[in-house]
C-alpha cells in the first residue's frame, strides 16, 4: 500500500522534536543515537613531540597537547569544524614491558591519549605507588592513569587496560612514529573519534562526581 503524503517524514520528526527546550540540550547525544549525526577527526600534521634522548629512564615522561580540527554534521547535516585539544603523554616503558609488546626503538615508548574513555575527563599519571594506593586502593606494580571524576584505573604498563571501572575501554592511545631521535605522534587512535557518550543512566549521573573535581 502506498505511503500517505501526510505522514511525517523522519526529519520532520526529528525537527519537531529538537523545537522543545529539553530535547535541545540532549541535541548532540540524539544525534548519534539516531544515526544522524556525525564527528570525523580532520588528519593534523605530524607533530614532534619529544626526543628518545630524553627519555631514558623507566617511567620518565613528557606530556603534550594535541591540536586536533574535528568536522561535525548536526542532524540537519549542518556542518561546523571545531578545535580539539588532546592532552597526550609520552612514557618511556622499561625493557621488561618493551619486549612483550615486540621490542625495537618503537616498542619502548608508549604514546597515550589521557582522556578517561568512560566521560572523558582527564587522567592523571601516577607513578608513585603509595599515592596509587591512597588515591585509588589499588596496590600497583607499575603507574596508572586515574580519573578523578568517577575513580576508573587504568594500568599503563598493560596498554591503558582498564583495572577499575566504570571505564571499560582501555585507553586510547596515539599512532606515531620514530625518526631518529624524535618521536612524532601520526595520528589519533580510530577508536576516540567513535567514543559514545554512554548508555542514558550515565548522562544523568549513574556514577557520582566526586566534591570539588570536575563535573560531567
Ligand atoms: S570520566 Fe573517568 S571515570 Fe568517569
Amino acid at each position: 500500500m502506498a505511503k500517505s503524503s501526510r505522514a511525517p517524514s523522519r526529519r520532520r520528526v526529528v525537527k519537531l522534536l529538537l523545537a522543545l527546550p529539553f530535547v535541545r540540550f540532549l541535541d548532540a547525544y540524539l544525534a548519534r543515537f539516531i544515526g544522524l549525526g556525525s564527528d570525523t577527526a580532520i588528519a593534523a600534521a605530524p607533530l614532534r613531540v619529544a626526543k628518545v634522548s630524553e627519555l631514558t629512564q623507566p617511567w620518565s615522561s613528557v606530556s603534550f597537547p594535541y591540536r586536533l580540527k574535528v568536522r561535525s554534521k548536526d542532524v540537519y547535516k549542518k556542518e561546523t569544524v571545531t578545535e580539539e585539544t588532546i592532552p597526550g603523554l609520552v612514557i618511556r616503558l622499561p625493557d621488561d614491558v618493551a619486549e612483550k609488546r615486540g621490542g625495537g626503538v618503537k616498542g619502548k615508548f608508549y604514546v597515550v591519549d589521557l582522556h578517561c574513555t568512560h566521560q572523558r575527563c582527564v587522567t592523571t599519571y601516577l607513578q608513585d605507588k603509595n599515592e596509587i594506593r591512597a588515591v585509588a586502593d589499588i596496590d600497583a606494580k607499575n603507574p596508572m592513569a586515574y580519573c578523578p571524576c568517577h575513580r576508573s584505573v587504568f594500568d599503563l604498563g598493560q596498554g591503558g587496560k582498564v583495572v577499575k571501572g566504570p571505564a571499560k575501554q582501555p585507553l586510547w592511545k596515539f599512532e606515531f612514529d620514530i625518526k631518529k631521535d624524535e618521536i612524532v605522534v601520526t595520528g589519533v587512535d580510530p577508536k576516540a573519534s567513535q567514543w559514545d557518550p554512554g548508555r542514558p543512566g550515565e548522562l544523568f549521573g549513574e556514577y557520582p562526581v566526586r566534591e570539588g573535581e570536575p563535573g560531567l
